[in-house]
């Protein structure tokens, strides 16, 4: 395969700052909010940031396919395709929580090679090229190195369709939190990834994602000396139904300890 030049990046950086802005702009102003299930919302800055990214990928890589959440699905099949979350963390920012941000990713002959997560509030822009190491504006990050449970602080979130389908994840929300120093619920997969990739956190799990969210985020993981898997240690396989992410030290611990654990939980309401 080619080697990338610098154009594909320098695009995703450039798309990703531009939809950020629509996100600041809009941020505490009044919204249009409609649902796409109970719980799962879409704002008319989703879908504004969502074009603004489209047109400049579209305009500098015409020939490039998209899968875009919103919207957008042009030749998914092809041989590259953006992989684009114009807004991860839409809960966050509907209610004006400042956890949110824009994940932009490009796979090439089934392989992601490229990933961009900028989080506006924060001006961070996390990056990584396949190869190349994964960076926070501008300058290298690694995986933290933590090696026991009982000193890790790690992330995890639950699908918007959790009253409709058994797996809810709350079991290991549950037992986690008894073996660690916490577990956080950002609101946002990309940024969860992105913060186990610089050392915020030690790790990251999640259940029932799509590729948008998590393609961008696991390239940067593994990119800062983490791994990346599925919840019981397989191969990866990048569609995010299921994800555990992690420094590297701490990914047998996680594995045993969460791959046992997927009781369904009541839903009240
Ligand atoms: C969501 C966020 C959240 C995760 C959800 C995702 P969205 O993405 O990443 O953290 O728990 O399951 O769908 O809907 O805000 O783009
Ligand atoms: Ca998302
Ligand atoms: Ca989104």
């Amino acid at each position: 395969m080619e080697p990338l030049d610098a154009r594909p990046i320098e695009t995703a950086r450039a798309a990703a700052r531009l939809a950020g802005r629509i996100q600041m702009e809009g941020l505490n102003k009044p919204l249009e909010i409609d649902h796409k299930g109970r719980y799962d919302l879409v704002t008319d800055v989703d879908r504004r940031s969502e074009q603004a990214i489209i047109n400049t990928l579209a305009e500098a890589f015409p020939e490039v396919g998209i899968l875009a959440e919103e919207e957008v699905r042009t030749a998914t099949e092809a041989n590259q395709v953006w992989i684009v979350d114009p807004l991860d963390g839409t809960t966050n920012y509907a209610s004006g929580y400042p956890a949110f941000c824009v994940s932009i990713a490009l796979r090439r002959a089934g392989e992601i090679v490229l990933g961009v997560v900028y989080e506006p509030v924060r001006n961070e822009l996390f990056e990584a090229i396949r190869g190349q190491g994964a960076r926070l504006n501008g300058s290298a990050v690694k995986v933290s190195n933590t090696r026991e449970l009982s000193q890790s602080l790690l992330a995890t979130g639950f699908p918007y369709d959790r009253c409709e389908q058994p797996e809810t994840n709350l079991d290991r929300f549950c037992a986690m939190t008894m073996r660690t120093r916490g577990v956080r619920r950002g609101g946002s997969a990309a940024l969860d990834l992105c913060y186990t990739a610089c050392g915020r956190l030690d790790g990251y799990w999640e259940i029932r994602l799509n590729p948008w969210d998590i393609s961008a985020g696991a390239l940067i993981v593994s990119e800062a000396g983490g791994k990346v898997t599925s919840i019981s240690g397989d191969r990866y396989d990048w569609s995010g139904m299921d994800t555990l992410a992690s420094n590297g030290l701490l990914h047998g611990k996680l594995t045993d300890s969460l791959a046992s654990l997927d009781r369904p939980a009541p839903c009240f309401g």
